[in-house]
């Protein structure tokens, strides 16, 4: 199969809707990283998207809807402080997890009585999924384990030959995936944190929780579980205040011929003063926005990759941590 990769506009639109109603799939941007959309209601067309990421079948798919979509056709019990939050931030990287009609594939949920629903704020997204006008089930559209993808042809470099059509819409300027907020409980609980913030969520409604998942515990949020957003070269993770021993250890590895990158943010890139820099940025947000480009970056540079960890650890930089622990758990 030709992986076509497109810009949006009507043509293309035209396609991808074709794709997804005869039961193909489509990568599209959004605001946080690429998609691999199928529909939703079709059973052989979720399957399809599990085989093509290598995806294990017990962690569940979000479902994208464009910001007229009408939830109630598909969850139900939506709680008023959800309602709250839908106001103050969709379109945009949060998801909400309700109880589910089971009117989507039981595939997409992979058996959970619940289904999580995003409404993504990016231009071409919000293109696309008008244009389809179908609920459209869609992971992060990677091989599975592997580092997000912010640009089209990241999708391409993963999916090349296995999907029929990519929609190019530059980069994702978030960077990190959506916030997954449980909304079936008496308050929100954060299952996954991204870019709205748990005390963004607290803000609005009072307050908010966060799960954290234990090694072996039954997972609420299963794809918590998973080894997930690696580079495919060794890596090593400090914490901000044992930068001096990640310079060590580049030193060490570069002396023995070991070609070594470190990634970390400006500032502390000025504090360790080598040459070989994978830069983050200056600020919380392009260090977000930079983290997957940089992770995929360093694979075609390096043996090994040292990551220093950003020297704040609260807001959105709560969900920079937690992928970059993840791509650096060997
Ligand atoms: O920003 C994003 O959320 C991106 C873009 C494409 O929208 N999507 C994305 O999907 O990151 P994925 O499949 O890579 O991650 C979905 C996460 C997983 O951690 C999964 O376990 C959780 O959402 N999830 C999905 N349905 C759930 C449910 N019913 N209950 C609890 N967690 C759920
Ligand atoms: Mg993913």
């Amino acid at each position: 199969m030709d992986t076509k990769i497109v810009e949006i506009d009507g043509e293309s639109l035209d396609l991808a809707k074709k794709i997804i109603k005869n039961g193909g799939h489509v990568a599209f941007p959004t605001e946080t990283v690429y998609g691999l959309g199928a529909n939703a209601l079709d059973e052989a067309a979720v399957d399809g998207i599990f085989k093509i990421k290598g995806r294990p079948n017990d962690n569940p798919l979000i479902v994208h809807i464009h910001r007229d979509y009408d939830i109630d056709r598909l969850v139900c019990d939506v709680p008023d402080y959800a309602k709250l939050l839908a106001k103050a931030f969709l379109p945009g990287p949060l998801t909400m997890v309700y109880k589910s009609k089971g009117v989507v594939c039981s595939s997409v949920s992979c058996g959970l009585d619940t289904l999580a629903i995003r409404i993504p704020s990016h231009e071409g997204a919000e293109r696309f999924l008008k244009y389809v006008d179908l609920p459209i089930a869609a992971p992060s559209a990677n091989v599975s384990k592997h580092v997000s993808p912010t640009t089209a042809q990241h999708v391409y470099a993963d999916l090349n030959g296995k999907i029929e059509l990519i929609l190019d819409g530059g980069k994702s300027s978030g960077g990190i995936e959506s916030t997954v907020l449980d909304c079936t409980g008496a308050k929100p609980v954060v299952l996954r944190s991204g870019l709205v913030t748990r005390e963004m969520i607290a803000m609005v409604v009072g307050e908010c929780g966060e799960y954290i998942y234990k090694d072996g515990q039954k997972a609420l949020s299963p794809g918590m579980k998973y080894k997930h957003y690696s580079p495919k070269c060794r890596t090593m993770l400090f914490a901000f205040d044992e930068w001096k021993k990640a310079v060590d250890e580049y030193k060490n590895s570069t002396n023995c011929g070991i070609r070594t990158f470190i990634l970390c943010d400006e500032q502390t890139a000025k504090l360790t003063g080598v040459d070989n820099i994978l830069n983050l940025g200056k600020n919380e947000q392009e260090i977000a926005s930079n983290l997957y480009e940089k992770l995929r970056e360093s694979e075609g540079c390096c043996e090994l990759l040292i990551a220093i960890a950003p020297q704040k650890q609260d807001g959105i930089m709560v969900g920079v941590m937690n992928r970059l622990s993840k791509a650096c758990r060997n």
